[in-house]
């Protein structure tokens, strides 16, 4: 591996004396230098921009062919504004020029089925609402990757699922669509640049044949040293990745409403058997 590629490896795991990988090109140059980015400059998009990124998010697999995803581009500054207090009021939805809004959306395919006068008996369950999840998620993901590829960045918004409802309404979707997440995109500020956020050494995530959490405890510790580095290089609070997981998940209150999500999902038309 060449120099550079090698302190990207070290980057992503936050291990300057990582094993180097055996192959490298391009694309695993772009998609290891990945970090989201939240202040954006005023810079508008090129024209087309929105159409090239759909393209890309488009030519995901999804589920079937079955295509149960949409998107909404929002730019309208009122609107961005009015999405933001919706979402946590994070103000890089402000800033952005760009906002995508990705929708699971069992709707179209349930207006088929009334064209055709047939009774879709397979779609009120949980599993078209993961089908239409998974396809906008990797979609979005498309979409992200041909993003940083322009020399664009961005950063995922879960916090549009604070109040799906709400959001519904600012967008006018039909019943049977709710949005996934959000997604902030402009050209990166120089003012707060970017880092590479270190991740989970591999033998955390990987297993091979069978699932073992053998060793794991060592592969945590190591990561939280690890991210504990970043985040003090970061002039940041230094807290370990176990610690942040706690703080995280101990209190439903870090759900931001999205403890009510169900319900919430009922009311919009999904079935979940
Ligand atoms: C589905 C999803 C939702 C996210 N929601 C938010 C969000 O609401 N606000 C935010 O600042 N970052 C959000 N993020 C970004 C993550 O915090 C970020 O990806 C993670 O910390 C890893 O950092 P990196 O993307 O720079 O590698 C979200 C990421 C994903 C995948």
């Amino acid at each position: 591996m060449a120099a550079t590629a090698q302190s990207k490896l070290a980057a992503r795991y936050g291990a300057p004396d990582i094993t180097p990988l055996k192959q490298w090109n391009d694309t695993l140059d772009q998609l290891l230098d990945h970090r989201s980015v939240r202040a954006f400059t005023d810079l508008p998009l090129p024209e087309g921009t929105i159409e090239t990124l759909i393209a890309a998010a488009q030519s995901a697999s999804t589920s079937s062919n079955l295509q149960v995803w949409s998107v909404v581009a929002v730019q309208d500054a009122d609107r961005k504004d009015r999405l933001s207090a919706l979402a946590g009021n994070q103000a890089y939805i402000r800033q952005a020029p760009l906002f995508f809004v990705w929708l699971a959306d069992l709707s179209r395919v349930s207006r088929i089925g009334e064209q055709s006068d047939t009774e879709l008996e397979a779609l009120p369950y949980l599993e078209s609402l993961l089908l239409g999840t998974i396809d906008a998620a990797l979609a979005a993901q498309n979409a992200l990757v041909a993003l940083e590829s322009l020399g664009l960045g961005s950063v995922y918004i879960g916090a549009i699922r604070n109040d799906i409802e709400g959001v519904a309404k600012e967008l006018g979707l039909p019943p049977q669509v709710y949005p996934v997440f959000g997604m902030c995109v402009g050209y990166p500020s120089d003012d707060r640049p970017a880092k590479v956020k270190p991740r989970l050494p591999q033998r955390a995530v990987l297993h091979h044949e069978i699932y073992s959490a053998t060793g794991e405890a060592a592969a945590l510790a190591e990561y939280d040293e690890h991210l504990g580095a970043f985040y003090q290089r970061e002039g940041m609070k230094a807290s370990g990745w176990s610690e942040q997981v706690v703080s995280r998940l101990r209190s439903v209150s870090s759900l931001h409403g999205r403890e009510q999500l169900v319900e919430e999902l009922k009311r919009m038309g999904f079935g979940l058997r």
